[in-house]
C-alpha cells in the first residue's frame, strides 16, 4: 500500500530523514513513533506532498509519488501536524470547500456534512468562523475533513492531541472500523499506550532513521512470555530503551541551577 524507499529529507543542513525505508501493508494501523524533531512530520507531509523530498522513492497504492500526485492525493486524506484549516470560513463551509475540491455532489457531500458534524459534536458550532473553535474542536474538524471523501489510506499526525479521553475513544473506534473495511492508517503519535492498543504494527524514528519495527502482536506475545525470556512489557520501554538518552548524557543536563 505505501512503499518508501531510501527516503532522504535535507533542510538546509538539517538531515531530517536518512535513507528510511518502510512498507505499510493494506488494512493495517502502522504506528510511527519518535521523539521531538525525529523526522514524523517530515514524513507525513512528504508522503501526502507537502513537502518534496530529497532523495529516495514512495510509491503509494501503486502510484510512484513523483509521477502521479494527484491519483495519489484523491485517494489519501491527512491531518497534518498544523491542522491546515482556512480559519475565515466556518465549520460547515470548511467541509463544503474540502468537499467540493475532492468532486464530491452536493446531495451527498450536504448528508455528509451533517453526519460528519453530529459525529463530531460541532453541529451546534457549523455557522462559527473556525478561528473561535477550541483546540480540540479545530481537531475534531480537521478529521472530519480528512475523511469526508473515503479515502483509503488516512495520515495522522498527532491525532490524539488537544482531544479529551471520551473523544479519544470515539476516535480510536473509527480507526478501527475503516482499517476493518480494508482502509490503510498511518499514525504519529506521542500516546504510546493508545498507540499499543490500536496498530497492528509501529516503527520507531530517531534522528531520521527506522532504529526499531514491530507487529505489535509480536510486542503482546513477548509480555506474555516475559517469565521465561528478557523482554520489554511495552511500547513505551521499547521507546525508552531505543532513544532514551544514556545517563551519561542526564548528568551532563540536570539544571542545576534551577
Ligand atoms: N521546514 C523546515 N525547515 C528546516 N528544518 C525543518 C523543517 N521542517 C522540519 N525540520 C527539521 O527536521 C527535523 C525533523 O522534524 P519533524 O517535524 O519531522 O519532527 P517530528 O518527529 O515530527 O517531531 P515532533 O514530535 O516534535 O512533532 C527537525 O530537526 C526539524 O527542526
Ligand atoms: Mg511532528
Amino acid at each position: 500500500m505505501i512503499e518508501i524507499k531510501e527516503l532522504s529529507k535535507n533542510f538546509a543542513g538539517v538531515q531530517a530523514l536518512d535513507k528510511i525505508n518502510l512498507s505499510i501493508h493494506d488494512k493495517s494501523i502502522f504506528g510511527f513513533v519518535g521523539p521531538n524533531g525525529a523526522g514524523k512530520s517530515t514524513t507525513i507531509n512528504i508522503l501526502t506532498g507537502i513537502v518534496p523530498p530529497s532523495e529516495g522513492s514512495v510509491k503509494i497504492l501503486g502510484y510512484d509519488l513523483k509521477e502521479n500526485p494527484v491519483e495519489i492525493k484523491r485517494r489519501i486524506g491527512v491531518i497534518p501536524e498544523r491542522l491546515a484549516l482556512f480559519d475565515g470560513l466556518t465549520g460547515e463551509e470548511h467541509l463544503t470547500f474540502v468537499g467540493k475540491i475532492y468532486g464530491l455532489e452536493q446531495k451527498i457531500l450536504t448528508n455528509r456534512i451533517n453526519e460528519l458534524l453530529y459525529f463530531f459534536e460541532l453541529t451546534s458550532a457549523r455557522d462559527r468562523l473556525i478561528e473561535t473553535y477550541s483546540q480540540g474542536m479545530r481537531k475534531k474538524l480537521a478529521f472530519a475533513s480528512a475523511i469526508i471523501h473515503a479515502p483509503d489510506i488516512l495520515f495522522l499526525d498527532e491525532p490524539f492531541e488537544n482531544v479529551d479521553p471520551i473523544f479519544r475513544k470515539k476516535m480510536r473506534d473509527i480507526l478501527i472500523r475503516m482499517r476493518n473495511n480494508g482502509k490503510t492508517i498511518l499514525i504519529t503519535s506521542h500516546a504510546l499506550i493508545e498507540l499499543e492498543d490500536i496498530c497492528d504494527e509501529v516503527a520507531i524514528i530517531n534522528k531520521g532513521k527506522i532504529v526499531y519495527q514491530s507487529r505489535t502482536e509480536d510486542i503482546r506475545k513477548k509480555i506474555k512470555d516475559e517469565i521465561s525470556r528478557e523482554t520489554y512489557q511495552s511500547l513505551e520501554e521499547i521507546f525508552l530503551d531505543v532513544v532514551g538518552g544514556s545517563d551519561e548524557e542526564e548528568k551532563d543536563n540536570k539544571l542545576s541551577w534551577l
